[in-house]
C-alpha cells in the first residue's frame, strides 16, 4: 500500500532565499485544500513558528523529543487555521548542532522522532523548515524525508549553491536514505524585469528539467509584510500576487505529490477560484486532540490509525 504521509524538507544551505516563506504559505495553501499538514520548525530563529501566529515556548519543539524527554504528540500545536498544525521551534534547538553532533543516531534522530506521527497517517504532508546550514539538523532532516524542495533566487551563482545541496542529497541517497528524492526547485522573489533572472532560470531549467516547478513566486511586498501579522499571506492578502502564486504553487505541488486525495494530474487550477482563498472552517478540523490521539494510539499499537479529513 502506498504510504499516505509525505515528509518534505524545505532546504537550502543559504539563508534568506525564501525557505520559511515557502514552508508557511505552501502549508497554508495545502491546508485550505483540506490536506492535513504538520509544519516542523527546525530553525532556532523560529520564523515559521511566528509566521503561523505562535509564540516561542520553552520545551515546545522537537528538541525535548530528540532528547527523549517528551513524546512527539505533546509538542504538536494547532494553529488558528484548520488542518494546519506545527511543532514550533525554540532557542534550545540552536544547541542541537553541537549537542547532538556526537550522537550515534544523529543521522536518524529526526526520522526516529517523527516515526510515530508518520506511521499514524494523521497528516498528508509533514513539512520541515530547515536551518540555513549543511549541519546535522539539516542532514538529519534530509535523512527523515521523502523529498527535498529547494527554494532559490534566480541570481548570480545560483547553480553553485544548487550543486552544494544536490551533492548532499546524492550522498544521503547513496548512504542512509536511498528513497530521498529531489522533490523540486522553486524560484522565489523573482524579479521578472531583470535579464539576469531569465538567464539564470533558463540555465537551471536546462540542467534540472522538470524538477523545476513551473510556478515561480514573484517578489511582492505583501509577502514580506505578512510574517509580522503572524498570518500566512495566502490568508492575509489572498488576492495579492504573492498569495496567488503560492496557491498556484500548492496546486502544482499536490499534483506532483498526491496523498490520500489522489490529486488529479493536472497542474494548475484557476488561482482566482474563491474557494481556494478560504481557510477551512474549524468544524472540519483535524482537531489537534484527534491528531495527538491518533499518534499516541499508533505508537502504542503500531497500527495505522485512519484519520478522517
Ligand atoms: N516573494 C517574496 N517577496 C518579498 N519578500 C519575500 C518573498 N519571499 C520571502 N521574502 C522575504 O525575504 C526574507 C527572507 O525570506 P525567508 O523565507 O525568511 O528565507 P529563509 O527561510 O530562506 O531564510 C524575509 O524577510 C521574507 O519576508
Ligand atoms: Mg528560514
Amino acid at each position: 500500500m502506498e504510504r499516505r504521509t509525505k515528509i518534505i524538507a524545505i532546504a537550502n544551505q543559504k539563508g534568506g532565499v525564501g525557505k520559511t516563506t515557502t514552508v508557511v504559505n505552501l502549508a497554508a495553501a495545502l491546508s485550505a485544500r483540506k490536506r492535513a499538514v504538520l509544519v516542523v520548525d527546525l530553525d532556532p530563529q523560529a520564523h515559521a513558528t511566528l509566521g503561523l501566529g505562535l509564540e516561542k515556548q520553552q520545551g515546545v519543539s522537537l528538541y525535548p523529543v530528540l532528547l527523549g524527554e517528551k513524546p512527539i504528540e505533546d509538542v504538536i500545536q494547532p494553529t488558528k487555521w484548520n488542518n494546519l498544525n506545527i511543532i514550533p521551534s525554540e532557542v534550545d534547538l540552536a544547541g542541537a548542532e553541537l549537542e547532538f553532533g556526537m550522537r550515534e543516531d544523529r543521522l536518524e534522530m529526526i526520522r526516529n522522532a517523527l516515526a510515530p506521527v508518520y506511521e499514524s497517517g494523521a497528516f498528508d504532508y509533514i513539512i520541515l523548515d530547515c536551518p540555513p546550514s549543511l549541519g546535522i539538523v539539516m542532514t538529519s532532516s534530509l535523512v527523515a524525508s521523502d523529498g527535498v524542495l529547494i527554494p532559490i533566487q534566480a541570481e548570480f551563482l545560483a547553480m553553485d549553491g544548487l550543486a552544494l545541496i544536490t551533492g548532499s542529497i546524492e550522498r544521503i541517497r547513496q548512504s542512509v536514505n536511498p528513497s530521498l528524492d529531489l522533490n523540486g526547485i522553486v524560484f522565489t522573489m523573482v524579479n521578472s524585469q531583470a535579464k539576469l533572472t531569465h538567464d539564470v532560470m533558463e540555465e537551471v531549467r536546462n540542467h534540472f528539467g522538470d524538477k523545476v516547478y513551473e510556478t515561480t513566486i514573484p517578489r511582492n511586498v505583501r509577502v514580506s509584510e505578512a510574517p509580522s501579522m503572524g498570518t500566512p499571506v495566502v490568508f492575509l492578502e489572498p488576492r495579492s500576487k504573492g498569495a496567488e502564486s503560492y496557491k498556484a504553487f500548492a496546486w502544482e505541488f499536490m499534483a506532483k505529490n498526491p496523498t490520500r486525495f489522489d490529486a488529479p494530474a493536472r497542474v494548475a487550477e484557476p488561482a482566482t477560484q474563491a474557494a481556494a482563498d478560504e481557510p477551512v472552517k474549524a468544524d472540519n478540523a483535524v482537531a489537534s486532540d484527534n491528531v495527538a490521539e491518533a499518534v499516541a494510539d499508533s505508537s502504542a499499537e503500531n497500527s495505522a490509525a485512519a484519520q478522517e479529513s
